[in-house]
């Protein structure tokens, strides 16, 4: 498992130089729009090409989920999954909060994660069984009890789905009124990674891709937080509806989130 980690590694801190290097570089004439206010650049396009040569090179026969080209499946029983750039809003806007997102399933089952942010140069990895690190030291999730005081993540809707911002505004406001403070980074990996790392004591967003959260959710796991899909019945890899956070967070949000599980059900 050690050599996969390192693959992962080596793949993320390549794709990271090559975001960093042309990171303030980009020009309006570079961006083009894949759907609703969802942009791609060429660096993005890089980035994914670099770390699935460097991936194929050393294992041809393993299947690739990416963001930028999509599913290529040989029937094999590993999985890369891969986002380039997670935050390519910010990146576009040389707003310095972005990062590189890869996780490995094997058998279906996430085994690899390694999420790298080029601004902070931070690396946050997991092997299931083995626990998370940042930079060489072990981390965990925080051990905030209860939500006043606690310090959350999120992400806002913005795929023009006003059905969905109206109800996650009154989730919003419902956590808002109880919680110490909330957060809008704008990278749902490196948001995963924090919750692993007890920067924030819990995280939530709806409409993610597998790809966004894939290392994110095994980074969680292995520093002993929770997550699941806030939808009823719904997987995290098919409907990225996401919550996690220390165990003690994590079911006083899901508590407050429940409430709204019919509408939620409707919804998605
Ligand atoms: C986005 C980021 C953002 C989240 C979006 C994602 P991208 O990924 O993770 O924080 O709110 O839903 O799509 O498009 O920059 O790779
Ligand atoms: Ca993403
Ligand atoms: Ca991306």
């Amino acid at each position: 498992m050690q050599a996969l980690l390192n693959t992962a590694i080596q793949a993320a801190r390549k794709a990271g130089d090559i975001a960093q290097i042309n990171f303030e570089r980009i020009n309006l004439s570079d961006i083009k729009t894949k759907a609703y206010n969802e942009f791609v650049t060429y660096v993005d396009e890089e980035a994914e090409k670099a770390i699935v040569d460097l991936i194929h090179s050393r294992y041809p026969d393993h299947d690739i989920l990416a963001e930028e080209q999509g599913l290529k499946e040989e029937g094999s029983d590993f999985l890369w999954i891969i986002d380039p750039i997670d935050g390519t809003t910010n990146y576009i806007h040389s707003f310095p909060v972005y990062c590189v997102s890869i996780a490995l399933k094997i058998k279906g089952k996430l085994q690899v994660g390694v999420i790298y942010d080029p601004s902070r140069q931070e690396l946050f990895t997991a092997i299931r069984g083995n626990g998370s690190v940042l930079d060489g030291r072990k981390i965990r999730v925080s051990k905030q009890k209860t939500l006043q005081n606690s310090l959350l993540g999120t992400g806002f809707p913005y795929r023009g789905d006003t059905k969905c911002l109206d109800l996650y505004l009154e989730i919003f406001s419902d956590l808002a009124k109880i919680v110490g403070a909330i957060r809008r980074p704008g990278s749902a990996a490196l948001d995963l990674a924090y919750v692993a790392s007890g920067r924030y004591d819990g995280f939530w967003e709806f409409n993610l891709k597998y790809w966004d959260i894939a290392a994110g959710i095994l980074l969680v796991e292995e520093a002993g937080g929770l997550v699941k899909n806030i939808i009823p019945g719904k997987n995290l890899s098919e409907n990225g509806n996401i919550l996690c956070g220390n165990p003690k967070i994590f079911d006083q949000m899901s508590d407050i989130i429940s409430k709204y599980d019919d509408r939620l059900v409707k919804l998605f």
